[in-house]
């Protein structure tokens, strides 16, 4: 449950997710646990319409960085593979975000979320990351305006999270990066009322070095 905690603690913009996160799982609705972690729905667009503007898919910023070299951990496949030796602890940023272009507003908050679709119907855990791992923030939700050096002038966020694979992670793992940029206000238990959103989907693989 540690991990839990961090993340309500980490989540400082989005104050009903982390009054959701006290409350443990008895509200199954509403923002990135919804999916896995609160309840059962496989992805944001259970809940959510795919109306936002950013439909280019050359302006929008999905990245995964390697925090301690900075180099991005984006395979020519359109992946991303985060690989650790068993027991050492990696940390990685997140950069989400749209470049700047005329016509198309910013972004004003992004939510993610990291997760092992086949983990999701498992009720007996609330863990849904990648088997094995341990992670203290595979979700948040981050007003848009990190500065990122290798996206100078886009509109991004920015927050690293540190995973470690245990004594039972397997060699090779997959789960998902599960994405919306979004603008303007959520009506409250409406989540295809206010907010404009836009759902995005990539597939990180996880590697233990020998
Ligand atoms: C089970 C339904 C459901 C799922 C699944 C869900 N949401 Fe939501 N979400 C809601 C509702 C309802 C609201 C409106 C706010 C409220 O009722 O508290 C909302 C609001 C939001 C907001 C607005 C926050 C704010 O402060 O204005 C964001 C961002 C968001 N969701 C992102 C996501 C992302 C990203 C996912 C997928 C990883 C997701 N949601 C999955 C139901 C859901």
């Amino acid at each position: 449950m540690n991990a839990y905690r961090r993340i309500g603690a980490a989540i400082v913009e989005c104050a009903v997710l982390v009054s959701l996160v006290a409350l443990g799982v008895t509200r199954a609705s509403a923002y990135p646990p919804a999916v896995g972690v609160l309840g059962a729905s496989k992805n944001c667009l259970a809940c959510h319409v795919n109306n936002g503007p950013w439909k280019v898919e050359e302006d929008v910023i999905i990245d995964i960085l390697d925090k301690a070299t900075g180099r991005s951990l984006k395979q020519t496949d359109g992946t991303f593979l985060i690989a650790a030796r068993r027991g050492e602890l990696k940390t990685v940023t997140t950069i989400i975000g749209s470049r700047t272009r005329p016509g198309t507003p910013a972004p004003y908050r992004n939510a993610w979320l990291y997760v092992d679709p086949a983990r999701i119907a498992d009720s007996s855990s609330l863990n849904k990351f990648a088997p094995g791992w341990s992670v203290n923030l595979p979700m948040s939700c981050r007003v848009v305006g990190d500065v990122v050096e290798s996206y100078p002038g886009a509109h991004t966020t920015a927050l690293p999270m540190t995973v470690r694979a245990g004594e039972d992670a397997p060699r090779e793992t997959a789960m998902e990066l599960q994405v919306m940029l979004t603008r303007g206000e959520s009506v409250k238990g409406k989540p295809t009322q206010g907010m404009q959103g836009s759902y995005f989907r990539r597939t990180v693989r996880l590697r233990v070095e020998p």
